[in-house]
């Protein structure tokens, strides 16, 4: 949209030349407006047909899912998916040998905040594949993360940077995204996936695991009764002290902390410096550092080191057990499990598909009329899944 405008368009302009180019024109247009995108392929002269079209447009508007307008919704499509599909119009009669898109791994993967951003690029991926089936040039480019910032990239942030590394994707240099963008060019594939990879941490996505016949080992997950056992036989203030040293643990490495003592236990997660992104990734090293199953809400609605910490101690020893025999630790009296039961959201029982078996032995549902309604059910069942929970199905694991 800046055209000659935009910074380091005339250093462009004379590099191009300098490499052979007879003439280079840097053209201002708003790639979503159908009639300035019609004019500026009339003005390319017929001496020199089109025969490539690199399609880069983006921008970022990031929001958590649930948060997401439909501005934000609007605007991010628009500058990936109403553009290429103009270009992918307006440049039919056009003999192309290269049409271009440069798409996102955040479209494969997913990526924290950028549902709008994800879909957009998954958009620009299936466009590959539609013109590619039709005989047409095609290649979409997923991209990881360019080392070098870009307008879209530079505003992030140390924070932002260090997620990242803890991330499959590893940046990439200038040069090897370049050796990339050739190397696609050689082959008849639509879609590429071009990042460098962490392998060490492709355990940490489930999807990633199964392709990669990686599954996550046991010393990646503190299981649940390894953690009860290292509370047994210490006292409350010494259990909350034991739990809340592993959350600050966790906020330290999030924080890039090394003295995680320093870490507030009374003050809010966000006024310590975590966001609603980094706190999705505190509750997700939770689950594996504890093996306990949080909501996705849990940081904001145990807003504090202390009060996670507690949320963290209920669920490992629901109330009424404190005062159980040593002997008896890890096994609950009658009245700590009707308690930890009542707790248990209908949801999370209808996903373990308990619902119906604890409706029959309340008396409140007939067994004979399981038949029928078990892929109703089912589907319900399916709706109400926690993602975490959804993947395992989905992936056929109920481990
Ligand atoms: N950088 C990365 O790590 C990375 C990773 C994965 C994918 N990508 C993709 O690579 C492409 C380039 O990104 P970048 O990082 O280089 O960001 P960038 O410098 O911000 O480039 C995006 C470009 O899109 C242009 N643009 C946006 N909306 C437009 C519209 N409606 N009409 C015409 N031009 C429009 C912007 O032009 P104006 O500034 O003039 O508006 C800007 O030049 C994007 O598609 C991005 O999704 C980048």
């Amino acid at each position: 949209r800046q055209g000659p405008h935009a910074p380091g368009a005339d250093q462009l302009h004379d590099d191009l030349l300098t490499l052979g180019a007879h003439t280079v024109t840097i053209t201002a247009c708003d790639a979503t407006n159908p009639t300035a995108l019609t004019d500026l392929i009339h003005t390319i002269p017929t001496e020199h047909p089109l025969t490539a079209v690199i399609h880069t447009t983006g921008a970022l508007d990031d929001a958590t899912l649930t948060a997401m307008t439909e501005k934000q919704l609007r605007t991010i499509l628009a500058s990936k998916v109403d553009s290429a599909v103009l270009l992918d119009a307006l440049t039919r009669e056009h003999d192309l040998g290269a049409f271009v898109m440069f798409s996102s791994a955040a479209g494969l993967l997913g990526s924290p905040g950028q549902a709008n951003y994800a879909a957009a690029n998954t958009f620009l991926d299936a466009l590959a594949a539609h013109r590619h089936a039709n005989g047409l040039a095609a290649t979409s480019l997923a991209w990881g993360l360019w080392a070098q910032a870009s307008a879209m990239t530079g505003h992030l942030s140390d924070q932002d940077h260090a997620r990242m590394s803890r991330s499959v994707i590893v940046p990439m240099s200038s040069e090897r995204g370049l050796e990339i963008f050739d190397a696609a060019d050689r082959t008849a594939r639509p879609l590429h996936f071009a990042s460098p990879l962490n392998l060490a941490h492709i355990p940490q996505l489930p999807v990633w695991s199964r392709l990669a016949t990686v599954r996550p080992t046991a010393t990646t997950h503190q299981s649940g009764p390894a953690l009860t056992e290292q509370l047994a036989g210490l006292t409350p203030t010494e259990r909350h002290q034991h739990v809340l040293g592993l959350v600050r643990r966790q906020i330290g490495v999030i924080l890039g902390i090394d003295n995680p003592a320093v870490i507030d236990a009374t003050r809010g997660f966000l006024d310590q410096g975590l966001d609603s992104l980094t706190a999705v990734e505190l509750r997700n090293r939770l689950h594996t550092a504890t093996a306990i199953r949080l909501p996705a809400t849990a940081v904001f609605d145990h807003p504090t080191p202390n009060a996670l910490t507690q949320y963290l101690l209920d669920q490992l020893a629901p109330a009424g057990t404190e005062s159980a025999p040593a002997a008896d630790r890890g096994e609950p009296g009658e009245e700590g499990i009707r308690r930890a039961l009542a707790t248990i959201p209908l949801d999370r029982l209808r996903g373990a598909g308990l619902m119906k078996p604890l409706l029959q032995l309340l008396g409140l549902a007939d067994p004979s009329a399981d038949a029928d309604a078990s892929t109703e059910s089912d589907e319900e069942s399916i709706d109400l899944m926690a993602i975490d929970d959804l993947v395992q199905f989905a992936l056929g694991d109920e481990s």
